[in-house]
């Protein structure tokens, strides 16, 4: 069984928690000088293995092999000192320290008894060159960002020949500029022989990345994929159980002869979006896609009425409508989840019942228009945190402490509650874990099969593609085309449309379906 490039056994690990498995009989190996992605939902136990494996927790049962040879980390300096190293998901930097303290803390140069901070200036500023970093080993490392206070954790990790680097969720709080950078630093390490065990829960990463994918779900070890067999579909079938096929659900057809519902006509802001003008019917899932900056968010914002218009018209069943600001929108059936649910649309200290009623609270059953039937209430957010499988202690917990695809589901609900006519989704799966999103898709497609029509924003190709019944594409805040038939829905189609590869062969414009 033992392969000559092997670095690390672990053998049927188990870690009990005060009532959790959070590990249950884990076995698998770590090659030399590999990426080795772990990955698995929220709770899976990649937190719980790494902490294991840098003697950070100690295990229930089961055992480690390094080298061929049986260890026992009693803590976390016996793993240091055999060359393992964990950052974790939250930085251990001291901020009112220089970088190079920082990376020596602990285990100081001295001379006679006396610090030698220049050789530790000097070492330190080594390590952090064959990093790439961008920074001096004399700062003061709370000037840094985070992605940069990484950087000084992969130092003092290489500090002395580390051999593994376990990054925990070490992109979760970077930008994508700087998480490419990362993925530059590791690939670096994997040069130089190290084996890196990246936990991510983010698959385009993942797969972009790994040598070696290894799947936890609840506490148990699903498969190892290596080199050619890594796929996106095997992947999430083992993260989720089930496969990819079923991920998104069937495509309703939308009858054809339905007149328009939903039509915007000439919108723009004469700054980021011109002109734009397209239709909906009701019952259809219509995506609009494109790159970043492409004026898909300021497009949506116009249409709410959270920004001001220059120029277009808004016709709901065919009467003309005005929004001026959102309780018009609101008032007029036309619900919006933002793209950055947490700034604009939950209210993390409020409860998760106080969030879902929030847009039905003055109306029957919940009110009279004069008092709150406060039993009503708690019945009304009871079934929609059943029916939406919201997972939360009870409904009085506060948002914030939910997971991020709960606040989600949270979000939705209350606009299911609201019974739009129209809903306006933006990025709603973005950051959101494989199962969750697999729930958000079930939610939108039943919205979708009850009438509701469905604009969704989103740059999710994968999601576009296996949810919408027609895709606009934008640029430069221009809608440039629209593809309607399901054999067109390709990554490169969409992709060549968004980055301007390819321009329609006729100028794509709007036909009056009214
Ligand atoms: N210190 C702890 N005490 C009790 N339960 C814990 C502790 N740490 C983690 N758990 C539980 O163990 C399970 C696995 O958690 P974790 O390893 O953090 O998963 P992941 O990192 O994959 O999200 C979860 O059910 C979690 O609630
Ligand atoms: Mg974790």
């Amino acid at each position: 069984m033992a392969h000559d490039n092997v670095l690390l056994q672990i053998k049927g690990v188990s870690k009990q928690y005060p009532g959790v498995q959070a590990l249950k009989d884990v076995s698998f190996s770590i090659n030399k000088g590999e990426i080795h992605a772990v990955v698995g939902e929220n709770g899976a136990g990649k937190t719980t293995l790494m902490k294991i494996l840098s003697g950070a927790e100690p295990m229930t049962s089961g055992g480690l092999v390094l080298d061929g040879r049986e260890i026992n980390l009693i803590g976390i300096k016996e793993a240091i000192d055999l060359g393992i190293n964990l950052i974790s998901q939250e930085l251990n930097i001291a901020p009112d320290m220089t970088v190079y303290e920082n990376i020596f803390t602990g285990s100081e140069i001295s001379q006679y008894g006396i610090l030698n901070r220049k050789a530790m200036r000097e070492a330190a500023n080594r390590l952090l060159e064959s990093l790439g970093a961008a920074f001096g080993a004399h700062v003061y490392a709370g000037e840094l960002s985070i992605a940069e206070q990484q950087q000084v954790e992969i130092a003092r990790a290489l500090r002395h020949n580390g051999r593994i680097l376990i990054m925990d969720e070490p992109t979760a709080s970077l930008s994508d500029r700087e998480t490419a950078r990362l993925l530059e630093v590791i690939r670096g390490l994997r040069d130089r022989g190290i084996s890196v065990i990246f936990i991510s829960h983010r698959l385009p990463e993942v797969l972009q990345i790994a040598d070696a994918v290894t799947v936890l779900r609840d506490g148990m070890y699903i498969g190892t994929a290596r080199g050619e067999e890594i796929n996106e579909e095997i992947v999430v079938k083992w993260m989720i159980g089930r496969a990819l096929s079923d991920y998104y659900p069937d495509r309703a057809s939308v009858d054809a002869a339905q007149k328009n519902y939903f039509v915007v006509q000439g919108f723009g802001d004469n700054e980021e979006v011109f002109d734009v003008s397209f239709s909906a019917k009701k019952g259809e899932i219509l995506a609009i896609t494109g790159l970043v900056g492409a004026g898909r968010t300021e497009l949506t914002n116009m249409i709410f009425g959270i920004t001001r218009k220059q120029t277009g018209t808004l016709y709901l069943n065919g009467e003309r409508v005005e929004i001026n600001e959102p309780v018009d929108a609101i008032e007029q059936g036309i619900g919006y989840v933002p793209e950055d649910r947490r700034a604009h649309g939950l209210f993390l200290e409020l409860s998760c019942a106080e969030n879902i009623v929030m847009n039905v609270m003055d109306t029957e059953p919940i009110s009279n228009g004069w008092i709150l039937n406060l039993k009503k209430l708690s019945e009304v957010a009871e079934r929609a945190v059943l029916d939406r499988n919201i997972q939360t202690p009870d409904i009085d917990r506060e948002v914030m402490y939910l997971s991020g695809g709960n606040q989600q589901k949270v979000l939705l609900a209350r606009w299911l509650e609201a019974k739009p006519e129209v809903l306006i989704l933006d990025e709603p799966t973005r950051g959101i874990d494989v199962g969750a999103k697999s729930e958000i898709y079930q939610l939108i497609s039943e919205l979708a099969a009850a009438g509701v029509t469905i604009i969704l924003i989103s740059s999710d190709l994968p999601e576009v593609i296996g949810m919408a019944q027609r895709i606009l594409v934008m640029r430069e805040g221009r809608l440039v085309t629209e593809i309607s038939s399901q054999e067109e829905f390709t990554q490169e189609n969409i992709l060549a449309y968004a980055s301007g590869i390819k321009v329609p062969d006729y100028a794509f414009e709007y036909v009056e379906g009214r």
